[in-house]
């Protein structure tokens, strides 16, 4: 079992995380983010890759989310988990959180968001009922709840287009929708792991409220504050769940 690990905003790389070997990979889909990082942690073989670029300068909008979702695959990998920095919706979704969502609310536009789309014998439709892999949701909540590490165990993701943040009232929509978090990345980049048949599941930081929850501003240095004591978590509850696959 190989697993990957995309790191979002305020993981750029893996504290632990043995290197082995970078790879860049090119895909019939161009370029993924960065080279894959391929390594040990906690004794399983592991591939890293930053969604943003290694010098963190790729917005959400314009990640290439099929090279990065092709090359995982072409790496053998066979689980992946997505950490994404979020706003937080719902009341138990504040700042600092980790939430493992099970659901997600797709309102991008204009992304590459398919492998089906050329050279087609037939139309294919994935059934994405359940979005997120749940043996490896089950597997992020058992790590945590053995760690002591304190996770959310649920929530509807609401992936926006970015990269400006969302107004007060299309916060009050989401949340009317019943999304619980709002960020930028999830999508295509779940639907695509799915159509890769990828096991994949998301570990989310919320690194502020949404606008309009908090009568405040959200401001860069404020998320990069409420992320760092995230990630630490994130990267606990990582460790731990390898430590326990390969025990
Ligand atoms: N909205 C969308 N994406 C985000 C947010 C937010 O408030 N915070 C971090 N990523």
């Amino acid at each position: 079992m190989k697993l990957a690990i995309i790191g979002g905003t305020g993981l750029a790389n893996m504290e632990g995380l043995e290197v082995v070997r970078r790879e860049v990979v090119h895909t019939p889909f161009g370029e993924p983010s960065a080279p894959l990082t391929h390594g040990r942690l906690e004794g399983a073989e592991v591939v890293f890759l930053p969604r943003h670029g290694s010098g963190h300068t790729i917005p959400p909008h314009q990640i290439n989310y099929r090279a990065n979702m092709w090359a995982i695959r072409h790496a053998g990998v066979d689980w992946v988990i997505a950490v994404a920095a979020t706003g937080g919706i719902r009341e138990d979704m504040g700042p600092g959180v980790v939430a493992i969502p099970d659901q997600i609310i797709d309102y991008t536009w204009g992304r590459d968001h398919t492998f089906y789309e050329h050279d087609l014998t037939h139309v294919t439709h994935v059934d994405f009922t359940d979005p997120y892999c749940e043996a490896l949701r089950q597997g992020l909540i058992q790590a945590g709840r053995a760690a002591g590490i304190g996770l959310v165990e649920d929530g509807a993701y609401g992936v926006t287009q970015g990269p400006r943040l969302e107004t007060a009232k299309e916060i009050e929509r989401l949340k009317r929708d019943g999304c619980d978090l709002v960020g930028m990345t999830a999508m295509p980049e779940a639907g695509l792991a799915r159509e890769l048949d990828l096991c994949y599941a998301t570990c989310s930081v919320v690194a502020n409220w949404a606008a309009g929850l908090s009568g405040e501003a959200i401001t860069m240095q404020g998320i990069r504050h409420n992320l760092e004591e995230g990630m630490l978590k994130v990267e606990a509850l990582i460790r731990r769940l390898l430590g326990d696959l390969t025990k």
